[in-house]
């Protein structure tokens, strides 16, 4: 949530302005209610900045002068207090003379009793924001020490809450210095030019060297180099990464929106994450391990605790590693984990799935786990963040950058990574109740292929898509794995077509939902392959006969070859055959590229819908 970037550089003109806009437009998929951007300049700071997408603030600087600079910041905004108007918008300048400016991403809680004392002390606020208080805060502790590192280390001790701030002075106009507590902040390294963003994204453009920060740092960056302290002044060192993706991955290579180059980025995302999982001896390994295997052995109970579209991918994790592991699974949505008094000890462990690595709440629930004694395993996408830094044990998942704020190629490499989490603990365990686990591993190796044949013949869907642009609610039934992907399949409506949808298992229908059929309702059905256990085939082709006698528009998603769908289906969309607990990487694909279609045959903005943003760092 809000997307920011500083950088400090050798004197070119217009170099500065035009680092950071480029880094607000990789990041602007963190926010998008407004945009800022300060620069200093010769004993001042000039300040841009407007409400709405980044463009208006584009064509704000076009139509003004902007002076030359060598130290910018820039920050786009998700609003949490102030709505997203131009006073609101970020930076803010702090003192007197204005001569400091201010970007924030998070919310400092305690902003209310800050303000009080600045107001009683004569400070005038211009915003309704929270971050406007540290902008007087670091103004006045500037004005006392002259020093802006210092200043921060001051300020940030008495703030309370969630925070990365940048700022700059004119009085140090070769400095930008920034801290994080609880939110994303990484420190790009050039040669005579040094970079700060909320994600690599930010300054890939210039160099691929990053630096990690801790908790609770403070980071100094000149153009000669940086410099890291804790909020309690010890020197301390960041860890070096090379990032290992470039700009073009970054970037829409060709298709119309991110979104849609991101879909089909599926079959890499897959494949990638798949890759160097074994050791020499053929035994399946993590990424990163800090706690012993024999602790991992112990393991009694599972919580998964995830958001949105992760925690769908962590329902099918639960069918497979009960199946893999006969280790009890239970999915918490990760903002209700702490709420329901979850029953955790040192036997239990708790796989955390996060794209981004640093949603508050799945941040939250994995620091409460901890808490309470529990071995923890992140599932992430972004290394180095903040979730799998904190965990005994990571599987990264090799989706690159996912930009667009739905998320896709995140959520079948997810669900890739946590079929590999349940064969290794069933590995662990002796594979006493596991399928083979490399005759699994052979098969999901077949998933990239088996999407690309998905993605290569998506016409029909893009015209249902196209017919039913006016549709005023969608339906999902499935069952077993086909849950959940139902649950995606309605959200990616719900976020990206702003269209009533709703997932249902389909067997709940006779208990209720079913009184939303009516005639021409569209229902997508996802059918589980003839081969499922327990009937469970026949069971869903009757669901969908039953939808179908009330009046249902039957959209069926079905395995090739299986022909008992077909007299009951309007349409039927076909995946390729795979093992039951597989089939979730597949039956999604259609659904995505139906809501992406829907999305853009309604004019919609598909990579930044309404309200959202990408990672969501507040709770
Ligand atoms: C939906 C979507 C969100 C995220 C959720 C968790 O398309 O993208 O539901 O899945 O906000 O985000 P991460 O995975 O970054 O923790």
């Amino acid at each position: 949530m809000c997307g920011i970037v500083g950088y400090v550089g050798p004197d070119v003109d217009g170099k500065a302005l035009g680092v950071v806009m480029e880094g607000l437009a990789r990041l602007e998929y963190r926010g998008y209610d407004s945009a800022g951007v300060a620069l200093v300049s010769q004993d001042e700071v000039f300040t841009a900045k407007r409400a709405g997408k980044l463009a208006n603030l584009t064509a704000a600087l076009e139509g003004a002068t902007v002076p030359t600079s060598r130290t910018a910041i820039g920050h786009t905004r998700w609003a949490t207090h102030g709505g997203p108007t131009d006073a609101n918008a970020h930076p803010h300048r702090g003192g007197p003379d204005g001569k400091l400016a201010v970007v924030h991403n998070g919310i400092i809680e305690n902003f209310h009793a800050l303000k009080n004392e600045l107001i009683a002390e004569g400070v005038t606020f211009t915003s309704e924001t929270d971050t406007e208080v540290s902008a007087h805060l670091l103004a006045r502790a500037f004005a006392a020490t002259g020093d802006l590192t210092e200043a921060m280390r001051d300020v940030v001790n008495r703030l309370e809450g969630a925070f990365t701030l940048l700022t700059v002075h004119a009085d140090d106009a070769d400095t930008v210095v920034a801290a994080r507590r609880n939110s994303p902040l990484v420190v790009g390294v050039g040669e005579g030019e040094n970079f700060l963003g909320s994600d690599v994204a930010a300054f890939i453009g210039y160099t691929k060297h990053a630096v990690e920060l801790e908790q609770d740092q403070i980071v100094t960056i000149t153009p000669q180099g940086y410099s890291i302290v804790g909020f309690d002044g010890t020197p301390a060192q960041g860890k070096d990464y090379e990032v290992t993706w470039d700009a073009a991955a970054a970037e829409k290579g060709g298709y119309e929106t991110f979104m849609e180059k991101e879909i089909h980025d599926q079959p890499a995302a897959v494949r990638d994450t798949l890759l160097g999982r074994t050791d020499e001896d053929g035994r399946l390994v993590l990424d990163e391990l800090r706690i012993s295997e024999e602790e991992l052995r112990e393991v009694n109970r599972i919580y998964v605790v995830a958001c949105g579209t992760a925690a769908y991918a962590g329902m099918v994790a639960k069918y497979a590693i009960e199946h893999w592991t006969r280790i009890p699974v239970e999915v918490s949505l990760a903002h209700e984990f702490r709420y329901c008094d979850p029953i955790v000890d040192a036997r239990t462990l708790v796989v955390s799935i996060s794209q981004s690595g640093e949603t508050m709440d799945t941040l939250m629930a994995v620091k409460h786990a901890k808490d309470l004694g529990a071995r923890t395993i992140s599932i992430c996408n972004t290394h180095g963040s903040t979730i799998p830094r904190g965990s005994d044990a990571v599987l990264y998942t090799h989706a690159g950058p996912e930009i667009a704020v739905a998320s896709t190629k995140a959520f079948v490499a997810q669900i890739t990574a946590c079929y590999v989490l349940g064969l290794y603990l069933a590995q662990l365990r002796g594979q006493t109740y596991a399928d083979d686990a490399k005759q699994v591993m052979a098969e999901l190796h077949e998933m990239p292929e088996h999407i690309e044949t998905l993605l290569a013949s998506t016409d029909r869907v893009e015209e249902i898509a196209r017919f039913m642009a006016d549709s005023r609610s969608v339906l999902f039934l499935g069952r077993h794995v086909g849950y959940p992907i139902a649950m995606e399949g309605a959200l990616k409506l719900k976020e990206l077509a702003y269209i009533h949808a709703e997932g249902f298992a389909a067997g709940e229908l006779k208990h209720g939902p079913i009184a939303l059929i009516e005639p021409g309702q569209p229902v997508f059905v996802v059918v589980p392959g003839p081969d499922t256990p327990h009937g469970l085939h026949k069971k869903v082709v009757s669901n969908i006969q039953e939808i179908r006698a009330r009046g249902a528009r039957t959209l069926v998603i079905a395995e090739e070859g299986d022909e008992d769908v077909v007299p009951f289906a309007d349409e039927v969309i076909r995946v390729p055959k795979t093992s039951p607990l597989l089939q979730p990487l597949l039956t999604v694909i259609p659904l995505q590229v139906f809501a992406l279609h829907l999305s853009t045959a309604k004019g919609l903005d598909v990579d930044q819908p309404r309200n959202l943003a990408k990672s969501v760092t507040v709770e």
